[in-house]
């Protein structure tokens, strides 16, 4: 895993409800935001809210962080399928940089009105906000400043 290329996003205090019976970070915690960020990212790179997780691969906690800590995650897309979108992911501890958790794959799949799989269309990473999908206030007909 390669943390350069990886786009560090949302960053997470640890707090008590977030500790295991050992008093360390609780990996269910850890899978429920990261999946959070991903569908967030998958929305923007795909420029669609009905995505929904696939598949992830093997999970490596390879660290753990206490409460107090701060942990952030990192994305990055790896591979646009046609409705489908991987991404690899890494959570490492924002003070020191050791990473807690990676995840070589995490495929999310674009669905249509219908929630079947539809092609998505993109085919490149974003680092921009175009892509994000449009929602327009009845009141307004202007489109949203970027
Ligand atoms: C997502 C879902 C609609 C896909 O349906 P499906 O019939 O498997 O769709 P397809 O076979 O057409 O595959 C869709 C895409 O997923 C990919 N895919 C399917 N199974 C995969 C797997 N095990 N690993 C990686 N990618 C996979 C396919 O390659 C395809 O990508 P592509 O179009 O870029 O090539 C369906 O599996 C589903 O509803 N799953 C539950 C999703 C969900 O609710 N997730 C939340 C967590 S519970």
């Amino acid at each position: 895993m390669h943390s350069d290329d990886i786009n560090f996003h949302t960053r997470k205090w640890i707090r008590p409800e977030d500790l295991n019976a050992n008093g360390t970070l609780f990996g269910g915690s850890l899978l429920r935001w990261i999946d959070e960020e991903a569908a967030i990212y998958a929305m923007i790179q795909l420029g669609n809210e009905r995505v929904v997780t696939k598949y992830m691969s093997e999970i490596n906690f390879l660290s753990s962080a206490t409460q107090g800590d701060i942990v952030e995650m990192g994305l990055r897309a790896t591979r646009f399928g046609r409705t489908s979108l991987t991404m690899r992911a890494e959570v490492r501890n924002l003070f020191t940089r050791h990473s807690i958790l990676t995840i070589d794959s995490i495929v999310f799949v674009n669905l249509g009105d219908d929630g079947r799989p539809t092609p998505h269309g993109q085919t490149s990473i974003t680092f921009e906000r175009d892509r994000i999908p449009e929602r327009l206030r009845p009141d307004v007909h202007e489109p949203r400043p970027r």
